[in-house]
């Protein structure tokens, strides 16, 4: 039998149906029993009169169900504005139990604020069964929906490369070495090298959507050791301005979408705007930036300091792109060589790449590549990575077009769309130093 979703239920009046969902909420008075039923889409109330011959299997089958059981129901749906849920409520003839949860639920599911974060993580199965932690998977969903969209819709082919490696693709982040029969592996730290192989393979303009892994001890709002990253390259570029532009408007395009399906509802659960950006992403240099952080907001720091953001900094950098551009974006370039990959191409030794920063947070480094195979291997050789790298220099030596690209974290990403406050809450499964499970 196919499952009729709550969300469309109001096909249905007058009808005899079956539904299936959890049991949300149980009110068993004098005369009457009201279940809450829940699925992915919406809640019902469903309604035992006691008094009636034919019901008394159901009422005693309700008084021993526990919250949280699964139930399937046959009966009729009525219409009936006394029902504060969704005026309708189902009447049924038949209940049966399809799972028992046990009475007492570890943590309290409805509010999450009564107990820790991590004792909430340890149950995650049951803590997305609030309604706040539940739809920021929806609406992920479809944000990337939406990003994928926009790449299909501009020539874009979709690739999957392999998260097991053979040498680590970003030196500046930790890499996760396994073991790997009688050698050693590492687990990718980015598509980038793969990417790249498309662009001298001809693919023209690709993107990937896949787990990405950082060995990396820290324990901030904004850290994971595996994340989802949302990676593209394209090729015959003329600046890594190209590839700001095409970010902008990548992005535009899905908040524009994310904003039409749910704007009102993320006003409503995570109490935030989903703000469609007007203007065109603001983009200023580093030292720049530094200057007018000082400058506007008192922020100084020592000048060793000031060769790449600190997390301050991407903060402060938000408030003067609301109040000087009424951007919540802005982009940032021109760090210096030694902060960024060997692989960004260079002009007057100043990596052509940038930072973007959204409500605050870093949430891509992109830039122009280098695409000469000469230049390549000098840039690697320089921060001592060519043997490892031999296989990747390779690609750029029987022709490759110019290109570039940008590596962007999904769950940065929805934590900052929904404001959420840490992205342990913005990733389904949260993976972090001290978790692994479930
Ligand atoms: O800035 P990252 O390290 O850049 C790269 O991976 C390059 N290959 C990109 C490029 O094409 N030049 O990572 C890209 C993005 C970051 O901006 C951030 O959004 C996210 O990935 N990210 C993390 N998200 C969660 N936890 C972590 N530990 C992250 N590290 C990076
Ligand atoms: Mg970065």
């Amino acid at each position: 039998m196919k499952k009729i979703f709550f969300k469309d239920l109001e096909n249905y009046f007058d009808k005899e149906i079956e539904i299936s969902g959890f049991v949300e909420n149980i009110r068993n008075i004098k005369w009457v029993q009201f279940l809450v039923l829940r699925d992915s889409t919406d809640k019902v109330q469903v309604t035992i009169e006691k008094s009636e011959e034919a019901n008394k299997e159901m009422a005693d089958l309700v008084n021993n169900l526990t919250v949280e059981s699964t139930i399937k129901v046959t009966g009729t749906l009525k219409k009936n504005d006394n029902v504060r849920l969704r005026g309708m409520e189902f009447i049924p003839t038949k209940i049966e139990v399809t799972s028992t949860s046990d009475a007492e639920l570890p943590i309290n599911i409805h509010d999450k604020e009564a107990q820790l974060i991590d004792q909430r993580l340890d149950y995650r199965w049951l803590d997305l069964r609030n309604e706040y932690n539940f739809n920021i998977f929806k609406i992920q969903s479809d944000l990337v929906k939406y990003m994928r969209e926009y790449l299909y819709n501009n020539d874009f082919t979709e690739i999957h490369t392999p998260k097991l490696i053979g040498a680590a693709s970003e030196s500046g982040s930790e890499v996760f070495e396994v073991k790997y029969f009688d050698r050693k592996a590492y687990l990718a730290q980015s598509p980038q090298f793969y990417k790249q192989m498309a662009m001298a393979s001809g693919y023209d303009r690709v993107f990937e959507v896949a787990p990405v892994f950082r060995a990396e001890n820290s324990n901030t709002n904004r850290h994971t050791t595996e994340f989802t990253g949302f990676d593209l390259e394209f090729a015959y570029i003329d600046s890594y301005r190209d590839v700001m532009d095409l970010e902008e408007e990548l992005l535009t395009y899905a908040l524009t979408k994310l904003n039409e399906k749910y704007g009102e509802k993320v006003k409503e659960i995570y109490g935030k705007e989903i703000v469609v950006p007007k203007v065109k992403f603001p983009r200023i240099k580093l030292s720049d930036l530094y200057l007018e952080l000082e400058k506007r907001y008192d922020y100084k720091i020592d000048d060793s300091e000031k060769n790449d953001l600190t997390t301050e900094a991407e903060r402060l950098s938000y408030k003067y792109a609301m109040e000087e551009f009424g951007s919540e974006f802005i982009f940032v370039t021109d760090f210096p060589k030694d902060k960024r990959a060997f692989y960004h191409m260079r002009k007057n030794d100043v990596p052509e790449g940038y930072d973007l920063i959204y409500r605050g947070v870093e949430i891509t480094t992109g830039a122009q590549r280098e695409h000469r195979y000469d230049v390549l291997k000098k840039q690697a050789e320089e921060k001592g990575l060519d043997k490892d790298i031999e296989f990747y220099l390779e690609f750029f030596k029987y022709g490759c077009p110019p290109h570039g690209g940008f590596g962007l974290g999904i769950d940065r990403l929805t934590m900052l769309v929904l404001g959420i406050p840490s992205i342990k809450e913005s990733m389904m499964i949260f993976r972090g130093p001290n978790r692994l499970t479930p």
